[in-house]
């Protein structure tokens, strides 16, 4: 298969083909999605939560990015591969911002990046792309900002922030982003944002007028039994697959079953 690039998913929308993302952090998982087909390929700051263990993606650093967004890199071979920039690598300053992005792009060698956000971010992500480097923005319910809101709840469900959202849109598709995470916001507000822009919409939660969907991997597995939020698919019980192996093997061991006369050497 021919390699996916920021033009590809752009074409995608124009031509109404669905754009398919998800997450990965480490190389066995990138590559096994990355062979299955799909078309982008998200290291999320959700390894915060995923990989660490963190109740939010807020202590995520460069350091950590860097470090799963290049074993990803080295598991894929046609999957465009875009990295978030973590909290407050891109908030202080625009500068900052560019240098934090050419580390990942540098580093780590990923296809372009992702960072949170709306207006405050826009001239930040302006400076990004003029210099080259392609950016995905994310709107609606942004992980890094949940103490401000204080909830994982849906996002604008009221008129004043819904029309924020589209106007914040437009900004980041002027500002020259290539596509737009839209999280956990309102069915209808999403195909308003879709029918908004001209570069792709993808969606988590945020249902199915979006030009792509995006899910954490670990989620759609089913390597989680506690993470159930309603736009959740679980496409395969991975928790109940691998305890039953684990226990399995145990009981190989006490039972003196495992290894066997094949499993050694003379
Ligand atoms: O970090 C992440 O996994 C994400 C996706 C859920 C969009 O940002
Ligand atoms: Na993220």
């Amino acid at each position: 298969p021919k390699k996916v690039t920021t033009q590809t998913v752009v074409e995608m929308k124009q031509q109404s083909e669905k754009i398919s993302m998800l997450t990965a952090y480490d190389y066995t998982m990138a590559r096994i999605v990355d062979q299955a087909g799909i078309e982008v390929i998200l290291v999320g700051d959700s390894a915060s939560n995923v990989m660490a263990g963190h109740d939010t993606t807020v202590p995520m650093t460069m350091e950590h990015m860097i470090y799963h967004a290049s074993c990803v890199v080295r598991g894929v071979e046609t999957a465009l591969v875009i990295a978030d920039l973590p909290f407050m690598s891109y908030q202080v300053t625009a500068e900052e911002a560019l240098e934090n992005a050419g580390r990942m792009m540098k580093e780590a060698g990923v296809h372009g990046v992702k960072l949170e956000g709306g207006k405050p971010v826009v001239e930040t992500i302006a400076k990004i792309v003029e210099a080259g480097i392609p950016v995905m923005g994310h709107l609606g319910l942004t992980p890094q900002s949940i103490y401000k809101f204080g909830t994982y709840k849906v996002r604008a469900t009221e008129k004043t922030e819904a029309e924020q959202l589209i106007e914040d849109a437009k900004s980041l598709e002027e500002a020259g982003c290539f596509s737009i995470v839209l999280e956990k916001i309102p069915a209808d507000l999403a195909k308003k944002v879709t029918e908004a822009i001209s570069i792709p919409t993808i969606g988590i939660g945020a249902g199915p007028e979006c030009d792509g969907q995006v899910l954490v991997t670990h989620d759609m597995l089913g390597l989680n039994k506690e993470f159930k939020p309603r736009f959740l698919r679980r496409y395969d019980d991975m928790h109940s697959s691998m305890t039953n192996a684990v226990q399995q093997y145990i009981r190989d061991i006490k039972s003196g079953g495992f290894p066997n006369e094949n499993e050694q050497y003379d």
